[in-house]
């Protein structure tokens, strides 16, 4: 195993500013997405939005990374050029996702289980020669009467250093996504106590599996009360809650993490990853960046609307998200920023 290789290229995904953008919904997914805005749903308007994604101008000045789907790793530019071609052109590191989906955990009605173990290690060696030098892997865990139950939290977090160990054998750095769920009416506080159980759990399981930490990315929710929760809590309670959760449970040795959105608002996601770099940057181990999907993609896809007209304009709403991101690891970006569309 190249140890030293796979260690230099997890750091340069969170190097600098840049952040990565989540581009891996499944086709039901983006599906779902696309009908919610009444764009159709077919493989064409998918390959449309995915490409005004890879060839937005200058998107490579705040993006490092960009995760695909099985889908989108195989698709072209209208011009012939495979995507991968035109994100590495852009100087964006492709990453793949490599889980198949979550089902349900049997004997445990409400929780999942991610699976697609099976066959991994020669699809990684598929992706490996496809160009991809990362990849991902999403486990969730629902806050509930009596959930998580520690059947959820311990097959999930296997089935994470399994795919860790596989993606290290196989020279790519793996990104570990434990995502607790924002559904629930659940205060910060419990969010705080379950996310760390998993985060603790998680890297009980990868040390046992043998995954090298300095060769890995961390990709964890944020520290939030649930969104039937009464009381939400400000983006510095936010900040607080997240970084006394990840210095109780993530070793130093992990270079970067970098948050997925949740279904949180665009803004609300860049003023809490703001006020995290504001408050702690410097006083922290691991880089704090960003990895979303909602959160970048969804003002402009609202402007796409499927519509060829829309296409610059959208690129632009999404260069900004990219932009406002890129300053929220660098505790420079204000609410200010927004509405200006710059
Ligand atoms: O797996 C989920 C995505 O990678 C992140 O998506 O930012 O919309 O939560 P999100």
């Amino acid at each position: 195993m190249d140890t030293q290789g796979i260690e230099n290229t997890a750091r340069a995904l969170v190097e600098g500013d840049r952040g990565i953008l989540a581009l891996d919904e499944s086709s039901s997914t983006c599906n779902k997405r696309f009908a919610g805005l009444g764009i159709p749903q077919t493989e064409g308007t998918r390959r449309d939005w995915r490409e005004l994604i890879v060839t937005t101008p200058g998107l490579g000045e705040y993006i490092s990374g960009v995760i695909l789907h099985d889908e989108t790793i195989r698709q072209q530019k209208k011009n012939g050029t495979p995507f991968v071609k035109a994100i590495l052109d852009a100087g964006i590191i492709p990453v793949i996702k490599v889980d198949t989906g979550a089902q349900k955990l049997a004997g445990h009605p409400g929780e999942k289980i991610t699976e697609g173990l099976d066959g991994l290690r020669r699809r990684l060696q598929e992706y490996s020669q496809m160009g991809a030098r990362f990849a991902k892997w999403r486990a969730v865990i629902t806050i509930g009467n009596g959930l998580p139950s520690r059947a959820c939290i311990e097959a999930n977090a296997q089935a994470l250093a399994r795919y860790a160990a596989l993606c290290q054998e196989a020279g790519m750095v793996p990104m570990v996504e434990p995502e607790v769920l924002m559904e629930g009416e659940h205060d910060l506080e419990r969010c705080s106590k379950v996310t760390e159980d998993v985060l603790r759990t998680v890297f009980h399981q990868l040390h046992i599996q043998g995954v090298t930490l300095e060769g890995m990315i961390l990709k964890p929710n944020m520290v939030l009360p649930g969104l039937g929760c009464p009381r939400q809590a400000t983006a510095d309670e936010t900040a607080e809650a997240t970084v006394r959760c990840l210095l109780r449970a993530v070793p130093a040795a992990v270079p970067g993490i970098a948050f997925l959105s949740g279904g949180q608002s665009s803004e609300l996601a860049s003023a809490r990853l703001n006020a995290m770099n504001v408050r702690f940057k410097t006083r922290l181990p691991w880089a704090l960046s960003f990895s979303f999907a909602r959160a970048i993609q969804q003002p402009a896809m609202e402007i796409w609307h499927g519509q060829g007209a829309k296409v610059k304009a959208a690129q632009q709403a999404l260069h900004h998200r990219a932009r406002c991101n890129w300053l929220a690891r660098r505790g420079e970006y204000t609410s200010a920023m927004e509405g200006a569309g710059s």
